[in-house]
């Protein structure tokens, strides 16, 4: 027989001392029992289930009787584990095994996972637990830990880096033992290796750990990518008579739609618009904002106007520099109208 992988190996010795082995749900090979803990388990602590999973028994022993009793009945069971549409499809899972199964569990995780509410890898936990099959498990856990194990570059949930795992997995598994195996990498997962501040000094796998060796293990998994967003920017010309700011009232649509601002565009083109003659000009410190679908870099330019300058346009407003900012003025541009305030002082 092939020698198994070093982590499979170290992983099995591990969670036959050091693995968890009174959980109500091991020492059964029941299908029904098996089935009913890893969708409870989905989405939820191992000690938040085991009431649930106590009480679901005494209530609904086999899967005939779960698929007899009515949807509310099992709603009622299920009340405070969230994600009903567990308890919706575990239903409808028990009544397709009563009548397309007669009763029967289907034993491998390929018909396992054609039935709803199981997918690929809650599949191959009951194959492995309740029929010996020797499949791969790959939820969020299993994950955490091989990437960080093999050094797994790129986000988990990506259809590469997926598919990479579930090979990777695959290749793992052990010729025997796949009970200890399936449970001891859940149990790795669950109880040391953990997201944050994972247990490293305890851990069966840690010398060929490549994210130990290298001190990656917040960096492995990787996050999710956040969506890039657009990048704009946008000149805005602060004009000032010395006391007073010209702000603009924008249109009722769009950006900052119906609240005023200072003219935006470029200095040369604004003040021909508005027939002003600057006395002087500079630039201010950019600022950058984020919306939700980009950002913006406000590039601010004060302006100097002489007194009296006259408002060629409607919407123009005249307004202290002092009150400006609190002139109904969106919060970027109230920033940039405090550094003309603290420029004027
Ligand atoms: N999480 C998912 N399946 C589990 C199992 N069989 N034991 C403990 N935690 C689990």
């Amino acid at each position: 027989m092939a020698t198994p992988p070093a982590f499979t190996a170290h992983l099995i010795a591990w969670q036959k001392v050091a693995g968890r082995h009174d959980l109500p749900w091991q020492k059964t090979r029941d299908p029904y029992r098996i089935w009913l803990s890893e969708i409870m388990l989905q989405q939820t602590q191992v000690t938040t289930v085991i009431p649930y999973y106590q009480r679901f028994l005494d209530s609904f022993p086999d899967v005939l009787a779960l698929a007899a009793a009515p949807i509310e009945q099992v709603i009622e069971h299920w009340a405070g584990l969230g994600y009903y549409a567990r308890a919706r499809n575990l239903h409808r899972c028990a009544q397709q095994i009563a009548a397309v199964h007669p009763g029967k569990f289907p034993k491998t995780a390929a018909q396992l996972a054609e039935l709803p509410g199981i997918g690929r890898s809650t599949a191959a936990a009951i194959a492995a637990f309740a029929f010996g099959q020797r499949v791969a498990i790959l939820d969020g856990n299993v994950k955490r830990v091989l990437c960080r194990q093999f050094g797994i570059e790129g986000f988990p949930n990506s259809t590469a880096v997926d598919r990479r795992l579930w090979a990777l997995a695959e290749s793992l598994l052990p010729e025997t033992d796949i009970e200890a195996y399936t449970q001891g990498v859940m149990d790795l997962g669950a109880t040391l290796c953990t997201r944050s501040r994972p247990r490293c000094d305890d851990c069966p796998v840690k010398p060929d750990c490549l994210a130990q060796r290298e001190g990656r293990q917040s960096e492995l998994p990787e996050a999710r990518p956040r969506p890039t967003v657009p990048e704009r920017s946008a000149t805005f010309v602060l004009i000032s008579d010395g006391h007073r700011l010209l702000l603009e009232r924008r249109p009722a649509s769009g950006l900052w739609g119906g609240l005023l601002v200072p003219p935006e565009g470029e200095v040369e083109s604004v003040l021909a618009r508005l027939g002003l003659t600057a006395i002087s000009q500079h630039p201010l410190p950019a600022l950058k904002h984020a919306f939700t679908h980009f950002r913006l870099t406000l590039q601010p330019v004060l302006c100097q106007v002489g007194p009296a300058s006259a408002l060629g346009e409607p919407g123009l407003e005249w307004v202290e520099i002092e009150r400006a900012a609190a002139a109904g003025v969106p919060t970027p541009i109230k920033k940039l109208i405090r550094q003309v305030a603290s420029a004027a002082d």
